[in-house]
């Protein structure tokens, strides 16, 4: 049997996981055709792959296919006399920037929990340097399997014993059952691999964020938005979370998918933002308003859908101005006294420098951040324009994440030292 050439394995030297040797290790159980795809995704973010798989894994999927995708030979057994030195084990655990499990099994959990090595995997795994190679562990079992008190006990300690489980999803399930347990998709475990690998300069702080447009509604079928897609903004917390920040994300109405491990609070109007945000902003560390709200609403809604009344005259519309949320929030006596760091945006359409300066110091942040809207609004890419009280700095177009890891990173950066210490205290 030969393989394609379209299934040859794809890689990306930029990717976010360029330079990273992860050891993709499956144990025995349905997911395992997950696996698959996990592997591709993470060729394709520029990691290299090394496939280990358990006597039961291969009852599932084949190595071969592992082989095909991972474009290198899978180790199956710990007698495996392709190494010299006859200790893939050891050669294996030490070559990798972490190891992750996925499929974890029940089974293969509790070989861990008792340090037993009677395959090559669990071997591996046991032999690992435990302070410098990682151990990720996805689980995926039946529900009852999965709340079953041992597991529950096998999986808390696990993670006393240093491993990181990355959780589990919550649905249909193969044997037919529904509850908690399947493994998780192979792009959100994907994401976690990369937010685990990410340097952590917000942990410890909790980041507020508003992001998309607002809906100001004219009657029960009509309203109106602007065209933000929410796509800097879900970035942002992205980014956040991965830089080890809890992150609240206060949504406009947008269809994007939530980051992994964000809290997503969903409203429609600029009324319900202002009101979502007020409720959390005490508990911030961060405020970061992307969101594009409308600055005016209609003064009062229509209950019923407003007809045309054949006269050809138009209904007047009124309209009143909506609260300044990010204002309201940086002249609080928390953003004020140097507990809570506000961050604005801006979209404009000319003059972006002259109108970011004023605008940073009409809204009261010390960071404002530029974009020009319609270069912006609904791409996935952007290019911004940091202000702050010494001067600016300009972030050359690229991908909106890629934008948004750099934003954290100066926010992280500017922090005041009381908020750096605040996790410490
Ligand atoms: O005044 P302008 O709308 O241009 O200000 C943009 C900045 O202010 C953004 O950070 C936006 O999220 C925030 N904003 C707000 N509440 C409003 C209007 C704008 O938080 N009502």
């Amino acid at each position: 049997m030969s393989i394609q050439a379209n299934e040859s394995p794809e890689s990306s030297a930029t990717g976010d996981l360029a330079g990273k040797h992860i050891v993709l290790g499956l144990s025995g159980g349905i997911a395992c055709y997950k696996a698959a795809e996990l592997c591709r995704a993470l060729i394709k973010a520029g990691a290299t792959v090394q496939v280990v798989m358990t006597e039961a894994a291969a009852q599932f999927i084949t190595p071969v296919t592992m082989q095909a995708l991972s474009g290198r030979p899978v180790y199956t057994s710990q007698w495996d006399q392709r190494e010299t030195n006859n200790m893939a084990h050891i050669n294996l655990s030490r070559e990798a920037d972490a190891i992750l499990i996925a499929p974890c099994s029940a089974d293969f959990m509790a070989k861990l929990l008792h340090g037993r090595a009677d395959d090559l995997l669990s071997l591996m795994c046991l032999a690992r340097p435990i302070d410098s190679v990682p151990l990720l562990l996805a689980p995926a079992m039946n529900r009852e399997m999965y709340a079953h008190p041992a597991t529950q006990r096998n999986l808390f300690q696990l993670q006393a014993d240093g491993a990181t489980v990355l959780g589990v999803g919550s649905g249909f399930q193969a044997c037919g059952e529904t509850g908690d347990g399947r493994m998780l998709e192979p792009d959100q475990l994907l994401d976690d691999v990369i937010a685990f690998f990410a340097p952590k300069p917000l942990a410890g702080q909790r980041v507020l964020i508003t992001a998309g447009p607002t809906y100001e509604a004219i009657d029960p079928v009509r309203g109106i938005t602007n065209l933000s897609s929410g796509k800097m903004g879900f970035a942002v917390a992205r980014a956040a979370r991965e830089a080890g920040a809890e992150v609240t994300l206060v949504a406009g109405p947008v269809s994007l998918p939530t980051p992994r491990g964000v809290t997503r609070v969903d409203v429609k109007s600029a009324q319900q933002m202002f009101d979502a945000v007020s409720a959390r902003a005490d508990a911030a560390t961060v405020f970061i308003a992307t969101a594009a709200v409308a600055d005016w609403r209609p003064a009062a809604a229509s209950v019923q859908k407003i007809k045309k009344d054949g006269s050809g005259e138009a209904p007047q519309l009124a309209f009143v101005e909506n609260a300044d949320i990010l204002a309201a929030v940086a002249g609080s006596t928390r953003a004020q006294s140097g507990a809570l760091f506000c961050v604005g945006f801006a979209a404009e359409s000319h003059d972006l420098l002259a109108h970011a300066q004023a605008k940073r110091l009409k809204k009261g942040v010390p960071l404002l951040v530029g974009n020009i809207g319609p270069a912006t609004f609904g791409q996935d890419d952007n290019a911004l324009l940091l202000v702050d009280a010494a001067g600016s700095q300009e972030l050359p177009r690229a991908a909106k994440l890629h934008l948004a890891r750099q934003l954290v990173a100066t926010v992280a950066a500017r922090l005041p030292k009381t908020l750096k210490n605040h996790h410490e205290n």
